[in-house]
């Protein structure tokens, strides 16, 4: 099965804590919507994927945004994740499809997709180049991807600062350049060469810098998401040592306070960069 470490990860380790903090998450990744829809070209009547739609944030406002008369797949690998997106459209009154599989080999009845989405939920696959020729596959020709990926961590205070803060009590990993994960598609060349074998056209990727605000803005926030949330809950949660847990959170909450401190108005927010990647399917 292909992305079998994946699947395990997002059903069982990520996916309860991604829904457990959805508020937080709601809150911290809105940000990153409106780039990404206004990129996407979305209208009324369109036919949308939302490519590892987590809990549906983007998938309800793709709906809002291809009504009247369009229509929304919401796509993911994680049940828990699926149902708690499930639950929020129908809170929020509106009907998008949701469906459980794997990108890189889900087969798609019926017409093709005008657009395909997705906000930070394409870096996973162990099989890119498989992923987006299935993709393209499923897309209308003149249709169009549109996605939002991490730069890399150097670029990303965001997870740069905390890892060095957490690099003084543990070790920390350093993944194969390109391994599936939120940061494997960093390098922009790689990600047009994965695209362009994959058979999509015009391919376009322009950095799209902001800030992470985390949850409320507030330290507390802040800890309490890297600590729930992304590669340094990971390795915060490995630590056997009590002590060694509490000195690197101690270490990190005054990082977090001196960033806090020099900026405006005491909110904290650290720099996020991201790509916006678009391509158009071939006739
Ligand atoms: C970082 S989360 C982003 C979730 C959502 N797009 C958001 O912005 O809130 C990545 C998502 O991609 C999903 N995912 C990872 N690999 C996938 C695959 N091969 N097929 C479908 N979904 C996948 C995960 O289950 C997870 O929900």
């Amino acid at each position: 099965m292909p992305n079998e470490e994946q699947f395990e990860y997002w059903n069982e380790k990520a996916g309860p804590k991604w829904v457990d903090a959805q508020a937080m998450l709601d809150a911290t990744l809105n940000a990153f919507t409106a780039g990404l829809m206004d990129g996407a070209c979305l209208a009324p009547g369109q036919s949308v994927l939302d490519v590892g739609c987590g809990t549906g944030q983007t998938t309800v406002e793709v709906f809002r945004r291809v009504s009247p008369g369009g229509s929304v797949l919401g796509l993911d690998l994680s049940a828990v994740m699926l149902e708690a997106a499930a639950a929020r459209a129908a809170r929020e009154g509106t009907s998008p499809t949701f469906r459980q599989a794997d990108a890189q080999v889900a087969t798609f009845d019926g017409d093709r997709f005008d657009r395909i989405v997705s906000r930070l939920g394409v870096m996973f696959f162990d099989d890119p180049v498989a992923a987006f020729a299935n993709l393209r596959a499923a897309t209308r020709p003149g249709g169009a991807l549109t996605f939002l990926c991490w730069q890399s961590p150097l670029e990303n205070p965001w997870i740069a600062l905390p890892m060095s803060i957490a690099s003084r009590f543990i070790e920390i990993p350093r993944p194969e350049a390109g391994a599936p994960g939120p940061f494997a598609f960093a390098d922009p060349d790689r990600v047009r060469g994965i695209l362009e074998r994959a058979g999509w056209a015009e391919v376009s990727i322009e950095p799209r810098v902001g800030s992470m605000i985390f949850a409320d803005g507030s330290i507390d926030g802040a800890l309490l998401f890297l600590q729930k949330i992304g590669p340094l809950s990971r390795l915060v949660a490995e630590i056997e040592s009590d002590k060694v847990r509490e000195e690197l959170l101690q270490a990190l909450r005054s990082g977090l306070e001196q960033v806090a401190r020099e900026a405006p108005e005491g909110k904290l927010a650290l720099g996020a960069a991201t790509w916006l990647v678009s391509a158009s399917c071939p006739g």
